[in-house]
């Protein structure tokens, strides 16, 4: 069941997205050789409640963090952990979700540490494209199917693949509404899009092949054969007659990294 959101709502669910942006970038500014990934998530976690907010992961589903920290290999859900000491080189994926005023926020970035590789550089700038041209089909008229074909196309392009064990989801008062939005697919195809609607495209894309393997802590899903992934998320409405309206903002993020 696709529920479909007011203008209020919407507005709700910006603060949310928005306030899920200003932590990634307080985290972002955190992602250095040395640091812990949970230390990582203290960081969201005292961010989050200090802007009276509540970190909407917590204890979904028994999950027992703010963030989910997944580097390198680790695709998505990676668990924070002391022992998880990022070093120069590395690629990590943050995850955060809010829930305030009866809505949830849920966006990703994935930071490089320090110097990473151009091989590797080259995989965070197409994910991000690639969730950017499927953002761009995000508009009423169009099906679910189109935002799925247009990041497969462009992630394929340049010679990675797109993990189809997970997916993208509609967003509101849960975190995880329907329609399920996947990062592959046929043009035309799938549900309606339709004003009101509020979805999260979240391309996980694999620098090698597209087998996931999920790790025995419930939780954290690693690429297969090892070589590294790439997650980018963004919610966005729908609108009647406008292009997509995107609720998340990466430019906070990315003012952050430069200073
Ligand atoms: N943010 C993830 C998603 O986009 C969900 C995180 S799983 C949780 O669907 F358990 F950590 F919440
Ligand atoms: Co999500």
């Amino acid at each position: 069941m696709i529920y479909l959101k007011t203008d209020e709502e919407i507005e709700i669910l910006r603060e949310n997205n928005l306030l899920v942006s200003a932590t990634l970038a307080e985290v972002g500014r955190h992602v250095k050789a040395g640091v812990s990934t949970l230390e990582l998530d203290r960081i969201a976690e005292e961010f989050i409640r200090s802007h009276g907010a509540e970190p909407s992961f917590l204890g979904y589903e028994g999950y027992p963090n703010t963030l989910c920290v997944s580097v390198n290999e680790q695709i998505v859900h990676g668990i924070p952990s002391a022992k998880t000491i990022l070093k120069d080189g590395d690629i990590v994926s943050v995850d955060c979700g809010t829930f305030m005023k009866g809505f949830c926020g849920d966006s990703a970035y994935t930071f490089a540490v320090g110097q990473i590789s151009s091989e590797w550089e080259k995989l965070l700038n197409v994910t991000k494209e690639a969730l950017y041209k499927g953002v761009a089909q995000a508009k009423a008229g169009n099906r679910i199917g189109d935002i799925g074909n247009a990041v497969q196309e462009h992630a394929e392009k340049h010679g990675y693949s797109v993990v189809r064990e997970l997916v993208g989801h509609g967003l509101g008062r849960k975190m995880h509404e329907d329609p399920q939005v996947p990062n592959y697919g046929a043009r035309g195809r799938g549900p309606l899009l339709k004003k009101g609607m509020v979805i999260c495209i979240e391309p996980m894309i694999n620098m090698g092949s597209r087998e996931v393997v999920f790790e025995r802590d419930g939780w954290t899903v690693r690429t297969r054969d090892h070589k590294p992934a790439a997650h980018f998320e963004f919610a966005v409405a729908i609108t009647e007659h406008g292009g997509p309206d995107v609720l998340t903002d990466f430019g906070i993020i990315e003012r952050a990294l430069k200073n």
